[in-house]
């Protein structure tokens, strides 16, 4: 999928699916570790992100859908948290393997 269509799957309201609570393995991974820097790369709507913030940590998020970016810092405004975001990421995106060992569980 590319920008165009992870924009217009961020706008759908109803799809809920990468918005809110953030997925255990992430919480239960972070929760043991002392807050420090973190850079959620692919953050979508930031329901990650916010969560690390929300728990000490100075977050990034980064992603090439403005619009799921742009909710993920709505999302951190109404927590009362500051995420940084950077609209896209370039590089490190076609390291596949990098994303799936890293990134690949926070998409549970
Ligand atoms: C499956 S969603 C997961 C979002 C978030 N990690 C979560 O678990 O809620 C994948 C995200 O990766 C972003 N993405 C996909 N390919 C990307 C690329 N090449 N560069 C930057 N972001 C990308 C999409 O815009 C989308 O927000």
């Amino acid at each position: 999928m590319d920008k165009t269509d992870w924009d217009n799957r961020h706008a759908d309201d109803d799809d809920r699916r990468w918005a809110g609570e953030p997925c255990p393995f992430v919480v239960s991974e972070a929760a043991a570790l002392r807050p420090g820097r973190a850079l959620d790369l692919e953050c979508g709507q930031g329901r990650h992100a916010v969560w690390l913030a929300e728990h000490g940590w100075h977050v990034t998020g980064v992603d090439f859908s403005t619009v799921g970016l742009g909710k993920a810092l709505t999302f951190a405004a109404s927590r009362g948290v500051t995420c940084d975001g950077v609209p896209r990421w370039e590089g490190a995106v076609r390291e596949q393997v990098f994303l799936e060992r890293i990134l690949a569980p926070s998409f549970g």
